[in-house]
């Protein structure tokens, strides 16, 4: 822990450094409010002791310029005993304690485990709410293929590993994002933060600022210190998504980040290092891309020291009425429906479709379904259009098997002295219902009509 201490008088600096210097606190010392700013700025210190009274800039001054740099760090006020208006002054300005001065060291001790004890329990709260949101691991991807079961496997073990950079490639929809997660949460990153920036979303100059981020007056709206999503993530995941659709410019940014681990901040004049281990992804083809002058070479060989390659939906077929399975299961929870099952000309359909979209078109073909079903399993009706649409032979093949049925079956053919439709449609409504034995769907399906146009033909009738 960095401890920063500004204080003109020689034996108060001393006596600081001394005392927490032995207990392992790294400490800095100022005489001036300024040079203590110059200080704090370079060092980013966690905890700031700034007395009061201060050649120049007085100590009040100094705790509102810190504070307009940094909202985070904790700022304790050493003011003279009894000056109460002083410590309530400092604490209206952004300090975070007072301390009355003359201290002991243990008073000194007492303040900075309380600041730990804080500092611990809201790091706590936060991975707490973290975990709930963002706790993903292995056992929720989902998969018995060879193929994904392989890709798992080796996702777990290279998560192990301290640092290794990771490219993971896969179409859109593939799973990129949760294997992302799951690597940082199952590493022993994970107590640190898993920070992820899609780097197509940001044009070039507000991404480099969130990513290296910035000094305070490193451009005109700079007007505090900004720590960029590297800094932040120290000891953590840095996950690039879309890396694909970086500028040259970042390119070049970034391939030094990767080889020297180090990043500077936007006007900054030090090289920070940074612990970081980043897990770039795309769905681009990066090698094209590079043919084309359009992406470094040394940087994808760089990203590319771990390379994971998502298979296809389509090429686990397998998985495919699994994942369906698992995800009908939480839209149930979400929507509070029951359904227990796919029904098998709709697990025909899921198996045959080619899922350009991968497993997010199926989570969402499946929300939507869960949705309009009000039975216990899931019907072809309630799959959209370009599901199928896509399968001409599947529909085809329905409609020609129905025209079949009408067109060469004799109960159909029109007696000489004709006949009522409306009668008919009558009884052939009874018949499918008594056949299904009131099965709604099932009776529908077997007059080729959807369920709501059953229904409606049932109260136009009376039935
Ligand atoms: N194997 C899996 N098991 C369970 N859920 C999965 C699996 N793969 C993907 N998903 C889910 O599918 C959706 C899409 O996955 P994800 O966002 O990780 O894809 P992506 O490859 O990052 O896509 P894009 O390239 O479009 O960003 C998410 O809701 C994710 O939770
Ligand atoms: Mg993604």
């Amino acid at each position: 822990m960095k401890v920063l201490v500004i204080d003109d008088e020689k034996l108060i600096r001393w006596s600081f450094e001394k005392h927490l210097g032995a207990r392992g606190y790294k400490v800095f010392s100022a005489e001036t409010g300024e040079q203590g700013i110059e200080i704090f700025k370079n060092e980013i210190p966690d905890v700031i002791f700034i007395d009061n009274k201060l050649p120049n800039i007085q100590g009040i001054e100094v705790v509102k310029k810190i504070r307009a740099i940094d909202g985070d760090c904790v700022i304790v006020f050493m003011t003279a005993y009894g000056s109460i208006d002083t410590a309530v002054k400092a604490m209206k300005s952004g300090a975070s304690e007072y301390i009355n001065k003359p201290f002991s060291n243990k008073e000194i001790d007492l303040i900075l485990e309380r600041i730990k004890e804080k500092a611990r329990r809201f790091a706590e709260l936060n991975i707490l709410q973290k975990k709930q949101k963002e706790d993903i691991t292995f056992d929720q991807i989902i998969g018995n293929s060879t193929a994904i079961k392989k890709v798992i496997q080796l996702s777990k073990k290279i998560a192990k590993t301290e640092a290794t950079t990771i490219l993971l490639l896969g179409e859109s929809g593939t799973g990129k994002d949760i294997f992302a997660r799951a690597i940082h949460n199952c590493s022993t990153r994970n107590h640190k933060s898993f920070v992820t920036i899609n780097c197509s979303s940001l044009p070039e100059t507000l991404l480099e600022s969130e990513l290296f981020g910035y000094e305070k007056g490193a451009f005109t709206d700079a007007q505090k210190l900004k720590k960029g999503l590297f800094e932040i993530a120290e000891g953590g995941t840095v996950f690039l998504d879309e890396i694909g659709e970086i500028s040259p410019a970042m390119q070049v940014k970034l391939l030094n980040v990767l080889e020297n681990r180090q990043v500077r901040r936007l006007g900054g004049t030090v090289d920070i290092p940074v612990n970081i281990r980043i897990i770039a992804a795309t769905n681009q083809n990066l090698e094209k891309a590079i043919a084309e002058k359009k992406f470094r070479n040394d940087l994808y060989y760089r990203l590319k020291v771990f390379q994971i390659d998502l298979p296809p939906l389509r090429e686990r077929i397998d998985d495919i009425l699994l994942l369906a399975d698992y995800f009908i299961k939480e839209f149930n929870i979400l929507f509070q429906k029951k359904i227990k099952y796919i029904d098998n000309e709709a697990k025909k359909i899921f198996q045959q479709y080619t899922w350009p979209g991968n497993v997010r078109e199926l989570k969402n073909v499946i929300e939507r379904a869960v949705i309009l079903e009000n039975n216990g399993s899931l019907h072809i009706e309630s799959m959209p259009q370009e599901i199928l649409a896509l399968l001409p032979g599947v529909q085809k093949q329905k409609e020609k098997s129905f025209q079949d049925k009408v067109l060469n079956n004799t109960d159909f053919s029109l007696p000489d002295e004709g006949i009522s439709l409306i009668q008919l449609e009558k009884q052939l409504l009874k018949q499918a219902l008594l056949k299904a034995k009131n099965n709604q769907t099932k009776a529908a399906k077997l007059l080729g009509i959807s369920r709501d146009t059953l229904r409606y033909k049932k109260k136009k009738h009376n039935l």
